[in-house]
């Protein structure tokens, strides 16, 4: 207790002496800074006199501390605080926008788990004029001035709509307001995560609404807080430690020394993580040295030992999981998020853990299998048996399966240690040591991180310094800065550094433990200082938003949480502006539009960059493929000058040139040349100011399982469903069993079936499809066969008249060769040989049918006359170099007709029967009439004359 009121008191004093000054717009995010922008500025310290702001400038109070400053017009304004006493503070450039968007999109979400829909609600507002609780998010309804603002929009066209980036879908606002705003319903999901709000293009007083991109995914559950449970924490005095989930970022744990915290919604709400008494003593509880997030729970590590805490419980996990017992030295899960990867052999794991000499991998479930441990590497490569060897850290790279391990290296182990870095592929399950080493002294611990890149690239920092290693481990150095060498140290009161951000726009900022910050970008080798932007004695960690925009949470020694917005490219123009730097090109455009190609057999990728730069630089794009050699590419450049300024253009294709007919073992070489490539393309050169980074993308060869194939004109949805049993006569077996087989028809699984007169051939067409729906006609060979057995159908064209030379495949044939196969493996496209030429197969009768159908041979599947029946057929496409999924398909077809009878005699007599019925019928029926006619008749008569 005393020495933390010690910390509190030091902290205290050291924080009097420091002073700092921000800014802040209205708009979230600093999303509109601009001339029409209220900029409020703040100075926290006491040796405030007065603000110094350009005449553009108009401010509020300009001796006081917090205050408004417009800018009427735009560009750089330079700002600084004049304080009393002998420090400077910070200047600042900041870049004042001209621009004529104004309004912003509010979006609130309504989650509806009844039926998995989520429904955003959506408005217009002007950032200038919006209720407090719209700025901070928190609005329900929309306020007063967004509402008559949202209904002029709408009477003017305006309707917004959301777009999905990654599966390309568009849902559309209902058409009119309801209480002052649009909804749009969206189905909840975790693989399609990236949305944007766009609108229509709409002015109201010279002013647009602005896009927003935004994360949105599955609701997650965070942990609910159960009274009596304790806290648990880092030990007192240490750094906060953060950890999100790399596809849903809003999720984060937070540890800090008196508790853990936890939000699904970037901070904007959070809870505490907390224990049951009696697992943990108090030591061990505050004593967290590590944490990770996955779908099972939040991992921690204490004293070696690994635990989980999920929704119903807390435990230890230890070897009963495959998991040692103690010793364990650290936890890491991904940095960087693919929603989509082609695995081919093995599972993807969602955590990693070590030891001094293993590494585990942590599978979905709480599976965890020891993958690589020190005894196998020294198997691998050759080690001196003098030389200590040791598991440094893990870090996963920026490819979608593979992590790279740090080891740590030495032979007299007293001053210095080498670290080796070998990258291990989860899908192969093989590792590599790359051409990386760095020397350190023994006491240094090294945290690397892989950049968001194509080849691995990566940074790395001890207390000091920040070392990098670019261009396939070609390039390697510490981070410069003007003075000091790159110690950062140095820079920052002796301060040492606590933690690296990266994002995926190629931004690094440094942050100091006293909250020094320093900024530079990927494949960039020097840094530069920005100004402070909060408290040095303030315990701060930064995270990314749900707008993929870098914040900063402070934890209080009270326990409480505080977020603020951290404007990361203002910093940098401010930054830059003083240093003079420019970014070598003026633009870097090109379309790749995803970042997941799957590309099937003989496929091509056509993409293009383009690059605009001053006429005296010699720029150019440059492509990098990391990878199996699965691609073959070519290039076409283009090249312009127009006005002092060079266009390059590049033209790439990427494509596969395998031929996969007749060869000898199909599914070897299909698997052989399945896989993925991480490729980026980028410009020759790279400034901190460059805006545009690396773009960065997958191509997978292989099956892309969202497909599948359908025949034409059969429904597999919408008729009446009912299972029955039919009965198929055994003569018509292809076994020729004992007994008539007995069928059930599952309208599930083979769709309505398709009524055809026995007289008419038919002939199936199929169509490829995925999930958003047709996408061509098949046009390659393809067979079928009826699943139950039935054999008594044929085909109409022969093998002759499909233009063979030799015999060609047939089922018999097939079946014969592949005895030791079911049915279904018997043929396809692992043995299909054509029969158009003489050098393959044999000559034979070709007057057989021809049992190989396509779109254009027009081969038609002829019926048994005069007998109806059902038949279930299944496809599959037969040509090798069409596709590397299995594509089949059911449909069935019902034959019907009139029978004409087999028995002409039977007919015969029966209708001689029924003639003689008739005739006797009438014979009888005259008589009968005959005797009523006179019965009736004759006494009339008798009357008649009675009455006379
Ligand atoms: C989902 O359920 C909610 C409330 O039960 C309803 O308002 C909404 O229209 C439903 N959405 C769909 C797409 O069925
Ligand atoms: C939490 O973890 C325990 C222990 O492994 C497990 O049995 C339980 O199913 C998990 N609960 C949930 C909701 O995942
Ligand atoms: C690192 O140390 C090793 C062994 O002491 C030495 O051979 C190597 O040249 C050093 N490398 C660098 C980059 O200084
Ligand atoms: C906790 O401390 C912070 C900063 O000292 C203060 O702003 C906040 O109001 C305090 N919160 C509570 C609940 O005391
Ligand atoms: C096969 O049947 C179709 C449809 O009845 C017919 O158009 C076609 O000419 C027939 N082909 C041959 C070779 O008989």
């Amino acid at each position: 207790m005393a020495a933390g009121a010690l910390a509190v008191l030091l902290s205290c004093l050291s924080c009097c002496g420091s002073a700092l000054w921000r800014y802040h717009a209205a708009s979230p995010n600093y999303r509109i800074f601009s001339t029409r922008t209220t900029i409020t500025l703040e100075y926290e310290g006491t040796l405030f006199s007065e603000w110094s702001v350009p005449e553009t400038c108009s401010i509020k109070d300009k001796r006081s501390p917090k205050t408004e400053l417009r800018c009427s017009t735009p560009g750089f304004q330079n700002i600084k605080p004049i304080v009393t006493g002998p420090d400077l503070e910070d200047e600042r450039y900041l870049f004042v926008d001209s621009t004529n968007i104004c309004f912003l999109w509010y979006r609130k979400i309504a989650q509806y788990y009844n039926n998995f829909t989520q429904v955003i609600t959506i408005w217009v507002y002007d950032p200038e004029n919006a209720d407090p609780d719209e700025l901070q998010l928190k609005a329900d309804a929309p306020s007063l001035n967004s509402y008559v603002l949202t209904r002029q929009m709408a009477t003017l066209g305006q309707r917004p709509s959301i777009h999905t980036l990654l599966k390309r879908k568009v849902y559309l606002s209902d058409e009119k307001l309801k209480d002052g705003a649009w909804h749009i319903s969206i189905p909840m999901t975790s693989m399609d995560t990236i949305k944007d709000i766009r609108g229509n293009q709409v002015t109201f007083q010279d002013c647009f609404v602005s896009d927003v991109l935004f994360l949105l995914g599955f609701p997650r559950l965070t942990i609910p807080e159960t009274p009596g449970f304790l806290p648990i924490s880092s030990p007192l005095g240490s750094q906060l430690m953060i950890v999100s989930s790399a596809c849903v970022p809003s999720s984060i744990v937070l540890v800090a020394h008196m508790e853990t915290f936890q939000t699904n919604d970037s901070f904007r709400t959070w809870t505490t993580i907390r224990v049951p008494p009696g697992i943990l003593t108090d030591e061990e509880r505050s004593n967290v040295s590590g944490v990770s997030l996955s779908p099972d729970g939040v991992f921690f590590l204490i004293n070696g030992i690994l635990y989980l805490k999920n929704i119903t419980t807390f435990v230890k996990l230890g070897s009963k999981e495959n998991l040692p017992d103690g010793g364990i030295i650290g936890i890491t899960t991904r940095k960087w998020c693919w929603m989509n990867y082609l695995l081919k052999a093995n599972k993807r794991s969602n955590l990693a853990i070590w030891t001094r000499d293993a590494i585990y991998l942590g599978y979905d479930s709480l599976e965890f299998v020891e993958i690589i441990n020190i005894k196998k590497v020294r198997e691998t490569i050759y080690i001196p048996s003098t030389a200590t060897v040791r598991i440094h850290s893990i870090v996963y790279t920026a490819h979608p399966l593979e992590f790279g391990m740090f080891l740590s290296y030495c032979i007299t182990c007293n001053v210095m240690k080498q670290i080796y870095l070998g990258i291990y592929n989860e899908d192969s399950g093989q590792w590599m040591l790359k051409d990386f080493s760095l020397n350190v002294t023994m006491d240094t611990f090294i945290t690397p991180h892989f950049v968001f890149s194509s080849m691995p690239e990566l940074i790395l920092w001890d207390k000091h310094r920040i070392y990098y290693s670019y261009h396939n481990f070609s390039a390697n150095g510490v981070i410069q800065t003007p003075t000091e060498f790159g110690n950062l140290s140095k820079l920052s009161d002796d301060s040492v550094i606590h933690d690296v951000y990266l994002d995926y726009y190629g931004n690094i900022l440094v942050k100091m433990e006293n909250n020094n910050l320093f900024f530079f970008k990927i494949y960039v080798r020097d840094a530069v200082k920005l100004p402070l932007w909060t408290n040095k004695a303030t315990k701060t960690q930064f995270f990314l938003n749900s707008v993929s925009q870098v914040n900063f949470v402070s934890v209080f020694e009270n326990g409480t949480l505080d977020v603020q917005e951290f404007p990361l490219s203002l910093e940098i123009r401010s930054a830059t502006y003083k240093t003079k730097e420019k970014c070598p090109f003026v633009a870097f455009h090109n379309n790749i539009d995803r970042v997941f190609y799957i590309l099937d057999k003989k496929k091509k990728l056509l993409i293009w960059a383009q690059i605009v730069y001053p006429e005296n630089k010699g720029l150019y794009i440059i492509m990098e493929l990391y990878g199996p050699k699965l691609l073959e590419y070519k290039f076409h450049n283009k090249y312009e000058i127009a006005s002092g300024f060079c266009t390059k253009t590049m033209d790439i294709m990427l494509y596969q040139t395998v031929n996969y007919e007749a060869v000898h073992d199909y599914f070897k070489l299909q698997d052989q040349n399945m896989g993925h490539m991480v490729i980026q393309v980028r410009p020759s050169e790279f400034e901190k100011t460059c805006p545009t980074p690396p773009r960065v993308f997958q191509v997978a060869v292989g099956c892309d399982t969202s497909k599948y194939i359908v025949v034409k004109g059969f429904d597999y949805n919408d008729c009446p469903r009912h299972d029955f049993f039919y009965i198929i006569e055994k003569s018509y077996l292809r076994h020729q069993p004992d007994k008539n087989l007995r069928v059930k028809y599952s309208w599930k699984k083979y769709g309505c079936p398709l009524k055809v007169d026995f007289r008419t051939n038919f002939h199936p067409l199929l169509e490829l499809h995925n999930e958003n729906g047709y996408i061509e006609d098949v046009e390659v060979n393809f067979i079928v066969w009826e699943i139950h057995g039935r054999e008594d159908y044929s085909f109409n064209i022969t093998m002759q008249k499909s233009g063979c030379l030799n015999e060609a495949q047939t089922w018999k044939s097939m079946t014969t060769l592949n005895k030791h196969l079911p049915l279904e493996e018997a043929w396809g496209p692992q043995n299909y040989k054509h029969c158009f030429s003489y050098a393959i197969g044999k000559p034979g009768d070709l007057s057989q049918p021809y049992e190989i159908i396509n779109k254009s041979n027009r081969n038609h599947l002829v019926w048994p006359m005069h007998r109806t029946g059902m038949y279930v057929f299944r496809v599959k496409i037969l040509d090798p170099n069409y596709s590397y999924c299995n594509l089949t398909a059911l449909f069935a077809i019902e034959t019907y007709g009139m029978i004409p009878s087999p028995n002409g005699y039977l007919v015969f007599s029966v209708l001689f029967l029924l003639m003689l019925l008739f005739c006797s019928i009438l014979t009888f029926s005259y008589f009968h009439y005959m005797r009523i006619y006179k019965h009736l008749y004759g006494p009339t008569d008798k009357r008649k004359q009675k009455n006379n």
